[in-house]
């Protein structure tokens, strides 16, 4: 599904948040949003995902306007926000379609939990797994109404550092099996570089209240991708002086 934005505005009160961001998503393109904390990345998330609106501009989704909670777009955050009585299984089907048959969404939900490897776990309560195994169960339940878009919201900031890294390795995993639109904030340079086919930086410009796209980097790298490479480096050097973190 593409995602397109032009000029989206947003504001709260008299402070402008977001302030003509323009960018278009090609269908199953993975971009990474970058940019100082408090510039509105998850303000303009909110507004893919239509849990928000905006003040100006719009947002379309393969062409027609986004919808309140759109239903075509699956979304996960930096907690799992799984409900604690509920089984992992009854938390991943949480995210099927409404009117999804009895035995497919046991199916579904089956397959799911095999993909992100807690089949073990299907019964199991959210407080007896950890923090990564909760977060890939919230990561399932995005995945199960095959969305046409996934935003991810620092969807990983909370994990320890190898979990992290095996976390968007299992990303990469499941989006070669089922290509999908992946809209993903991070802090994270390097995760960003590791996942996406674009980087886009947010942040303010000469002349504007509120955040716009201020640098757009295509990672021309084919997967899977080595960490270590060359021009990976170069780019993170680039970008984190972007962002304006003083070379060392
Ligand atoms: N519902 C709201 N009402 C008022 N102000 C809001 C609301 N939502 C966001 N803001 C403000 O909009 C600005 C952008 O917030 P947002 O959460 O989008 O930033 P962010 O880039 O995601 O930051 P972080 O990297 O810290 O998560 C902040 O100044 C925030 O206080
Ligand atoms: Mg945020």
């Amino acid at each position: 599904m593409r995602v397109r934005l032009e000029g989206v505005g947003r504001r709260f009160g008299d402070h402008v948040v977001l302030d003509g961001v323009d960018l278009d998503v090609a269908p199953g393109e993975v971009v990474a949003l970058l940019g100082p904390s408090g510039c509105g990345k998850s303000t303009l998330l909110r507004a893919v995902a239509g849990l928000d609106g905006v003040d100006g501009g719009r947002v379309l989704l393969d062409d027609g306007a986004v919808r309140d909670h759109d239903p075509r777009c699956a979304i996960a955050f930096q907690e799992p926000r799984l409900l604690p009585w509920r089984s992992l299984t009854g938390n991943v089907a949480l995210g099927l379609p409404r009117g999804t048959a009895k035995r497919a969404g046991e199916q579904r939900v089956a397959e799911l939990l095999d993909v992100v490897g807690l089949s073990g776990f299907a019964g199991h309560r959210p407080r007896s797994v950890s923090g990564g195994m909760a977060q890939r169960t919230a990561l399932a339940r995005a995945l199960a109404r095959r969305p046409g878009v996934l935003v991810l919201d620092e969807p990983f900031a909370a994990l320890d550092a190898l979990t992290r890294l095996t976390m968007q390795d299992l990303l990469l995993d499941v989006l070669a099996a089922t290509p999908t639109t992946v809209l993903l904030v991070t802090h994270d340079v390097d995760e960003a570089l590791h996942l996406a086919d674009r980087v886009v930086v947010l942040g303010r410009e000469e002349g504007h209240d509120g955040a716009r796209v201020v640098r757009t980097t295509a990672v021309d790298l084919a997967h899977p991708r080595d960490r270590g490479d060359a021009h990976l480096a170069s780019l993170r050097a680039e970008l984190l002086e972007l962002l304006g973190v003083p070379r060392a």
